[in-house]
């Protein structure tokens, strides 16, 4: 077999719990989607991370000592949020060369666009892949660098995986690079859960989009009617997770296999891990680096790291 999709959605499927990697929400579908969620009044994430961009910026330069930066982005999405952080660089008096990175060609298309609107001078040079293959394409750049980790993409990793995630980021970096991390903090409960329970239904939406996507590339036939969405926010641990639960007993055929679910069956699609200041703190020793400043939003709900 050579299809990853597929081979990660069977073993997902045959493991007990059921458990699907969440890397596979972001296809066409589900890049739409999650603009909406982006926009959504109770998904507060983005503008709080836009807010410290345009509050903190000046002062997050200014931690910086080279002129010149290659401003690495992992994870890019549109890139609209990013425009302001490279406004403000650049404000500051740095040369800014963006490297956009990616899983999806689509959603780099879009950032370029979109950058090039308000920084049409700006050099930009996007690739395309998953975190791992876009970063060996790293290792030529000798320029310093700041890489980019916005809007809480490194709670999808689960435990000690994005301790091992940042160890990898890490060994692409020099004494002079920086690595500037959007995390999403600890705070009330019930506005974490909100977040991932929108009465629209756009999230519920969002996460189904993963059984249809199936549906479409692997010749699967879940009917999307018998699943529901289920978050489900641990305060203690600052784990969010996201479940479609069986609404009845069925099997369900993919490719080749038949796959059978219990009525009340959790399929488990995501984590959204949530910090406090000290959980980032041994998060990022933990991954090897040397020191932390974060800065945050007027409601300190989120917090955008400068990581040496
Ligand atoms: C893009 C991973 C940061 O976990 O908050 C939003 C994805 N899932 N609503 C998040 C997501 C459900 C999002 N990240």
């Amino acid at each position: 077999m050579d299809n990853p999709f597929l081979e990660d959605m069977l073993a997902g499927l045959q493991r007990q719990p059921k458990t699907l990697s969440s890397k596979y929400f972001y296809d066409k579908e589900g890049d739409k989607i999650f603009q909406e969620i982006m926009n959504m009044e109770s998904y507060y994430l983005p503008s709080c991370e836009l807010e410290i961009i345009e509050q903190k910026t000046e002062d997050i330069a200014k931690q910086i000592g080279s002129t010149e930066l290659d401003v690495i982005e992992l994870g890019a999405g549109d890139g609209v949020k990013t425009v302001k952080l490279i406004q403000g660089l650049l404000a500051a008096g740095k040369k800014v060369n963006y490297v956009p990175l990616d899983i999806s060609p689509d959603v780099l298309e879009t950032n370029k666009s979109n950058i090039l609107k308000q920084l049409p001078q700006l050099s930009i040079e996007p690739i395309a892949g998953d975190y791992f293959k876009t970063m060996q394409k790293l290792s030529g750049r000798t320029k310093p660098k700041l890489i980019l980790f916005l809007g809480s993409n490194i709670g999808n990793f689960k435990g000690q995986s994005g301790v091992d995630f940042l160890t990898l980021v890490k060994k692409h970096t020099t004494a002079e690079d920086y690595l500037l991390l959007g995390a999403d903090l600890k705070k009330d409960p019930e506005i974490i859960l909100k977040a991932y329970n929108d009465p629209e239904g756009i999230t519920a939406r969002f996460n189904l989009n993963l059984l249809h996507r199936m549906n479409k590339e692997l010749n699967a036939n879940f009917d999307l009617a018998n699943f529901k969405h289920y978050p489900y926010y641990n305060p203690i641990s600052g784990t969010c997770y996201s479940y479609l639960i069986s609404l009845k007993d069925q099997k369900v055929e993919i490719a080749d296999s038949t796959i059978f679910f219990q009525k009340n069956e959790p399929l488990h699609t995501e984590v959204s891990q949530k910090y406090s200041l000290q959980d980032l703190e041994e998060l990022i020793l933990a991954a090897g680096f040397n020191g932390i400043e974060s800065f945050l939003d007027t409601k300190e709900w989120f917090s955008l790291s400068l990581i040496r």
